[in-house]
């Protein structure tokens, strides 16, 4: 049976640590759905047309890995497209009280969703968008957090 995974999150932008993920999940599963979020309570700084390209473009190379937008629920995304594990990071104690309740309620809403957690590298783990954002707003340098691409997208924003 082939194993598909929705890897959702709200991807704004997409960064190393979530390209470190992508990788590992790509090695582990058949398929890989990267879901980004248009999303909800957060108001990204890139619209979701833009989080999905950026995203599309920095994982291009891996061939078993997709990238679509969604609204809506997750677990409802993964069910139309067979994806029945979802993928999800931990970098620190701190993502754990938030990651195990979202896995406990998307269990609760539909009893075969299973979620699976994946650590990144070591140099990645203090990594988030937001604090990249936060970062290249106030004009420090992001090349290390993120892709030439994202770097790019992000010192346009800075001039806009
Ligand atoms: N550096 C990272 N290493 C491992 N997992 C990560 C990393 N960054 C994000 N993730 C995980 O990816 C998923 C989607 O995260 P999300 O899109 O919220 O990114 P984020 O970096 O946490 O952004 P924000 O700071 O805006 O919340 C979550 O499960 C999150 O824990
Ligand atoms: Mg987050």
């Amino acid at each position: 049976m082939k194993r598909n995974a929705v890897y959702p999150g709200t991807f704004d932008p997409i960064t190393n640590g979530h390209q470190d993920l992508v990788r590992r999940a790509a090695g582990i599963f058949d398929q890989v759905i990267v879901a980004i979020a248009a999303n909800s309570n957060k108001t990204p700084m890139f619209s979701l047309d833009k989080r999905v390209d950026l995203a599309r473009r920095v994982l291009s190379d891996l061939s078993n890995v997709t990238v679509q937008g969604y609204s809506g629920l997750t677990v409802e995304f993964a069910r139309q497209h067979q994806g029945s594990v979802i993928v999800r990071g931990l970098r620190a104690v701190s993502d754990f009280e938030f990651e195990f309740q979202l896995a406990n309620m998307s269990r609760h809403l539909d009893r075969n969703f299973e979620t699976v957690f994946l650590t990144p590298q070591e140099q990645f783990t203090f990594i988030s968008s937001s604090l990249v954002r936060e970062i290249a707003v106030l004009g420090g340098d992001v090349r290390q957090f993120v892709h030439p691409i994202v770097e790019a997208e992000l010192k346009k924003m800075r001039r806009t």
